[in-house]
């Protein structure tokens, strides 16, 4: 990443008598310089495609040439209308793949040195560690906005910005065209070359109207998805739509001029959007949060009060993991919340799906799934601080700084980081997707038991790895003397010895739990005999308990489950081939 500059401008002239008599007589040739005066920046980013925009001074025809190898741009694509504003989509890209641009005419290129390159999107569905850029309200144009993107750019250092979200006010004061060539194309010219923008509506960028038209500025400067151009359920406008990148499902939705009602067009769409979503992880923004106790209030402001109240339980009965929205001008970040649509004081502690800092010692862990738990975030001080009260409930920290936000989104992990226009990490927090540990090995245990003791073992895995599983043993139903485990209830007793006291069968069970509560059970029948001297049948089976387990029953017979006695010994026979090796080995399977 190169040092943010301003794209190069068109050649100055000396207006100075008598010079100024002789080039009068030139400006023709002079205009007839194309220079570029916006962009090029990057739009509608898939895994195939991207839009290439950029205006010139003239009006020419537009040329896109591109390729993988710096300098070797064998490619090229047209707009042939001859136009000052030009767009150019790029088709039949290979996924994940760095290329290199130039823009220009037919006839020549304008501009297009090595820093004119992007990444495509990985295959839909795909996990890429994702670098992700968040700017709210940050159009002011002024020396905040440039200290944040220049703290922003510090940071990164040379890892790529996949793509970057703009979350509303992006042009102040009233989103003119204008506006926006100060404070976002002078501002970014090498984000905008490098990584798609994906954009939502503010109040600033209507000039405060709610009208739901297409007539604003911000709907010519981008190109957004209406047909699922970029994945997701086609929304038919740009004022909201949805797109895949990796692993991640993105939603915008457009809290300033649509229609917040539950039954509206926007609404109806977010739900059909969500039923569709299959993505590892859902993150949604808009531009006014539904908490905030900043430079607005959730508490008494219609369009945040709407987007809690009908927006907030369709998105979490969905899944959302994460929603990020600007206007209050200020930073702040609730913990793992879920079902608060009232005002600031009804928050209630089991609102509160985990009420810690999320930091990464102590991450916020949920489930894939409905009513997990999301973290809401307000970033809407990229270009002013505007204080505020600051003491929404709902907010693990609430700040009054300028900065933007990093999300690094990982396989199943997304770390989110506040920076501040210093340079300082001024909040970091992580979600984690938790999924139920399964049964690698079924419990086992030698039988019949000729003495008082008997070794059992059982293993687990889980996508936090199996170190961070406990295995906790105790019987099931009713049994003839209580039976002791040592150890139990760690992760070392997963090789654990039962102690008996009297003869009988029993039935053992492990339940294998992980950090997040999620458990799964396998269970052994063991007889004890006493006598050393006969040998006994052993089934096993294995199922789910806790929030969210489940498991295989690999060797298929279920404790209490009816079956013919030629199917009891036929699988009966396939388990004890399978513990054959584990009994020449004391009975330990683990691995
Ligand atoms: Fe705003």
């Amino acid at each position: 990443m190169t040092t943010e500059r301003a794209p190069r401008p068109t050649p100055k002239r000396a207006w100075r008598w008598p010079l100024a008599a002789l080039l009068a007589c030139c400006a023709t040739l002079v205009d007839a310089v194309d220079t570029v005066t916006r962009g090029p920046y990057l739009q509608m980013q898939t895994a195939t495609g991207m839009v290439v925009r950029w205006r010139t001074n003239n009006a020419v025809n537009g040329r896109v040439r591109y390729g993988t190898v710096p300098g070797s741009l064998t490619l090229s694509a047209n707009q042939s209308a001859v136009a000052t504003d030009h767009e150019v989509a790029l088709s039949a890209l290979t996924p994940a793949t760095r290329y290199y641009y130039s823009v220009g005419t037919s006839a020549a290129t304008i501009v297009g040195d090595a820093t004119y390159t992007f990444v495509t999107a990985p295959t839909t569905g795909t996990p890429k560690p994702t670098r992700v850029w968040v700017l709210g309200d940050a159009g002011t144009g002024n020396s905040s906005q440039t200290a944040v993107r220049d703290a922003y750019l510090a940071y990164a250092g040379t890892t790529p910005t996949d793509l970057w979200l703009m979350l509303g006010d992006n042009a102040y004061n009233t989103g003119l065209d204008s506006e926006y060539q100060t404070a976002v194309f002078n501002l970014y010219p090498v984000t905008l070359r490098q990584s798609a923008l994906w954009p939502t509506l503010g109040n600033h960028d209507t000039a405060q109207s709610t009208t739901f038209v297409n007539t604003y500025p911000y709907f010519d400067i981008f190109t957004l998805p209406t047909a699922a151009q970029a994945g997701g359920v086609a929304s038919g406008t740009e004022h909201y739509y949805s797109f895949d990148y990796g692993n991640i499902h993105w939603i915008c939705l457009d809290s300033m001029t649509a229609d917040r009602s539950p039954g509206g067009a926007m609404l109806t769409w977010l739900t059909s959007d969500l039923g569709a979503a299959t993505a590892h992880w859902i993150i949604a923004f808009w531009h006014h949060p539904p908490y905030t106790k900043g430079s607005h209030d959730s508490d008494t402001e219609t369009p945040l009060i709407e987007m809690r109240t009908n927006a907030l339980p369709i998105l979490e009965a969905g899944g959302v993991d994460l929603v990020l929205s600007g206007h209050s001008h200020s930073y702040e970040r609730s913990y793992l919340l879920d079902g608060h649509y009232g005002v600031s004081s009804t928050l209630a502690a089991g609102m509160k799906i985990n009420g810690g800092s999320g930091a990464s010692a102590s991450p916020y862990t949920k489930l894939t799934g409905s009513h997990r738990g999301a973290v809401y975030a307000v970033a809407g001080s990229s270009g002013q601080i505007a204080g505020g009260t600051l003491n929404h409930p709902a907010m693990y920290i609430s700040l009054n700084n300028l900065g933007s936000m990093v999300l690094d989104v990982h396989d199943n992990r997304i770390d989110g980081t506040f920076l501040r226009e210093t340079g300082a990490v001024a909040d970091a927090f992580t979600i984690e997707k938790e999924t139920p540990p399964r049964v690698a090995t079924p419990a086992n245990a030698v039988t019949p038991v000729n003495g008082s003791t008997t070794p059992v073992s059982v293993l687990g895995e889980d996508d936090a790895g199996e170190s961070n599983l406990t295995y906790t043993w105790s019987t099931v139903g009713s049994v003839p003397a209580a039976v002791t485990f040592a150890p139990n209830a760690t992760n070392g007793a997963k090789a654990s010895t039962a102690t008996f006291t009297a003869a009988g069968t029993y039935i053992l069970q492990a339940t294998i739990t992980d950090q997040g509560g999620n458990s799964v059970t396998s269970s052994v029948t063991v007889n004890v005999t006493g006598s050393g001297t006969a040998w006994g049948s052993t089934t096993a089976s294995t199922g789910s308990a806790g929030s969210g387990g489940s498991g295989s029953s690999t060797c298929g017979v279920g404790t209490g489950v009816a079956a013919g006695v030629a199917a009891v010994i036929g699988l009966a026979i396939a388990c004890l081939r399978r513990r054959e090796p584990l009994r020449r080995t004391g009975g330990d399977g683990m691995r």
